[in-house]
């Protein structure tokens, strides 16, 4: 997979991709990150990327032409399976969509800022529209983040244990259950018996009756209730 990040603000998003398992997952060439700093494309001298909104009112809005031209850019070197802009007005982020989108080949997000991207940017060059909850942030970077995240760690090879996103909240619709750790008691707060027992089965049984009783105590509308 290859997801291209078009931003305002490059040094925003570059840490969270040289650490740990989105660092891995391109070490071990199973994604390519590539961020794009808008400004290298703007064509005024003053290299800016924002305007006035017409019809007047607060805030700047990105202007179309440097996105214009770093989208072209793009799509003149390969296909593209979406075009995705991070707004809060987007389709919420959820464990399903992220599922879908591990699929895809190839990725650009485009990070808003300040009040938005000029919408004929919307209307002519993005595909989908992407929200990571209901608030707003600054800027798209960090949902951009938190989306590549949650898609790059479901792509195989990814995480050491195949199975551990398979276990994950959320997938099949049902709350992780708990987990626990040596010391098997930590001063007096025990870890529940069962999990020491050795019986396989009656395991993997306690562990679906506490994620479902987590999921109707906390989510029972994932559960349709
Ligand atoms: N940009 C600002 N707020 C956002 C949000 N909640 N989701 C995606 N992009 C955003």
């Amino acid at each position: 997979m290859r997801i291209d990040i078009v931003t305002a603000l490059p040094k925003l998003i570059e840490s969270p991709f040289n650490d740990s398992i989105l660092k891995r997952a391109q070490e071990k060439n199973i994604v390519e990150i590539h961020i794009h700093d808008l400004r290298i494309f703007a064509e005024n001298k003053q290299k800016s990327i924002d305007d006035y909104a017409f019809g007047g009112g607060a805030g700047m809005v990105m202007t179309i032409q440097p996105i214009d031209k770093c989208i072209s850019h793009l799509k003149s070197q390969r296909e593209y399976d979406e075009i995705i802009y991070m707004t809060p007005d987007g389709a919420t982020l959820n464990q399903k969509l992220a599922n879908k989108l591990s699929l895809k080949g190839n990725l650009i997000l485009l990070c808003g800022h300040y009040k938005g991207v000029d919408q004929r940017v919307r209307d002519h060059y993005i595909t989908m529209e992407v929200s990571i909850g209901d608030y707003v942030l600054s800027g798209g970077e960090l949902a951009a983040a938190v989306l590549a995240d949650s898609i790059i760690r479901l792509i195989p090879g990814v995480l050491n244990d195949e199975t551990s996103a398979l276990t994950d909240s959320f997938q099949d619709n049902v709350l992780a259950p708990p987990v626990y750790t040596r010391p098997a008691d930590y001063k007096g707060l025990k870890v529940p018996e069962i999990l020491a027992s050795g019986n396989k089965k009656a395991i993997e049984q306690w562990r679906m009756d506490k994620a479902l009783e987590r999921t109707k105590e906390r989510r029972p509308d994932l559960l349709g209730e």
